[in-house]
């Protein structure tokens, strides 16, 4: 009776123990997803991580986390109302700056209404437009929340001094004023429009957009800055992505670090008669190197409408106007 009762016990756990293995074998075949490198052009680092085995067979898919575990935010990566659900009742405030110097106030209209359209609906939004000529500064009708501060700064003559001033004007903005006005704070170039909507998802301690011309490149053929006298010196080793200088935020502390310390970089190249491959931009990706950022954004948040739209981009919320930029540099 007793070893009856035994021999009963050790078949159920045999059976138990298989459907559960079965189960499980199911389990894994059945998850729809497999990753590929999509946007991470340093196969090296990847291979550290577990490879997807159902490559051959599975649809693919774009990246959707970094290897340090950033999400990489695109279209079907997260559930717009349940972020609604989340971030509307937390009343935040999200603060952008645009620089308009020179002939780039022409943008500031496009730029402005398209943001009314689509930029952070029903949130409070804090414009914060940087300019030589504020009379140039047109009077876009701006919806419930939303405000806007023209704040005056002086002309350069080459638009590579004023691209080596953003961060150094953010940083001292921030420390003056954004800091108490707004709990995330974006930094957009202007001469761009939104066309579709970005919202709360985008939000995160440091964030970091993809660059347009760059999601589908290796990473030693990354425009990185390659000389090791300049401060953002980057080796053929290093490099995660390449990283767009026209979008890039977080929370407000955190871009005030974030823009300081590119500020002293570019004040020690300064010093020692370097200017960095492309400007701030280079110095950018050198400290994204260094300090990982906390979200990404794909190229839906930073594309350029001179290329064509590849089919894995579902939609492009953000994108470059097409202009003549040397009539605009000179
Ligand atoms: C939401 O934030 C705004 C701007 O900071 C503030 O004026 C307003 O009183 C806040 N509303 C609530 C309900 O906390």
């Amino acid at each position: 009776m007793h070893r009856q009762r035994l021999a009963l016990g050790l078949g159920i756990c045999l059976l138990v123990g298989t459907s559960l293995s079965v189960l499980w074998v199911y389990v894994e075949n059945w998850l729809p997803v497999s990753y590929v490198p999509y946007y991470l052009p340093c196969p090296e680092i990847l291979s550290q991580y577990p490879q997807p085995k159902l490559l051959e067979h599975r649809p693919t898919q774009l990246l959707t986390l970094t290897p340090w575990l950033a999400p990489i935010v695109s279209e079907g990566t997260f559930n717009p109302e349940l972020l609604q659900h989340i971030y509307q009742p937390l009343n935040l405030t999200i603060g952008v700056t645009v620089f308009a110097v020179g002939k780039y106030t022409h943008f500031v209209q496009s730029f402005l209404e398209s943001a009314e359209e689509f930029f952070m609906r029903g949130y409070w939004v804090h414009y914060y437009v940087f300019t030589d000529n504020p009379a140039a500064i047109p009077r876009v009708p701006l919806g419930p929340h939303r405000l806007l501060g023209t704040i005056p700064i002086q002309g350069h003559s080459h638009w590579e001094e004023i691209s080596m001033r953003r961060m150094e004007t953010i940083s001292q903005h921030i420390a003056k004023r954004a800091h108490r006005e707004v709990d995330y704070l974006f930094c957009l170039d202007v001469d761009m429009v939104f066309r579709n909507p970005w919202g709360p998802e985008t939000l995160g301690d440091l964030v970091a957009a993809i660059h347009p011309g760059y999601y589908a490149v290796p990473r030693q053929q990354f425009p990185y800055e390659r000389r090791r006298v300049s401060t953002a010196f980057v080796a053929d080793s290093e490099g995660d992505f390449y990283y767009g200088g026209a979008v890039f935020g977080g929370q407000v502390a955190r871009v005030y670090e974030f823009t300081r310390s590119c500020h002293m970089a570019i004040l020690a190249d300064k010093a020692n008669g370097v200017m960095a491959a492309w400007q701030e931009e280079s110095h950018l990706n050198r400290h994204f190197i260094s300090n990982k950022p906390s979200k990404v954004l794909s190229p839906e948040y930073l594309w350029d409408d001179r290329k064509p739209q590849p089919p894995s981009l579902k939609l492009i919320r953000f994108s470059t106007l097409v202009k003549d930029i040397s009539c605009l540099r000179s």
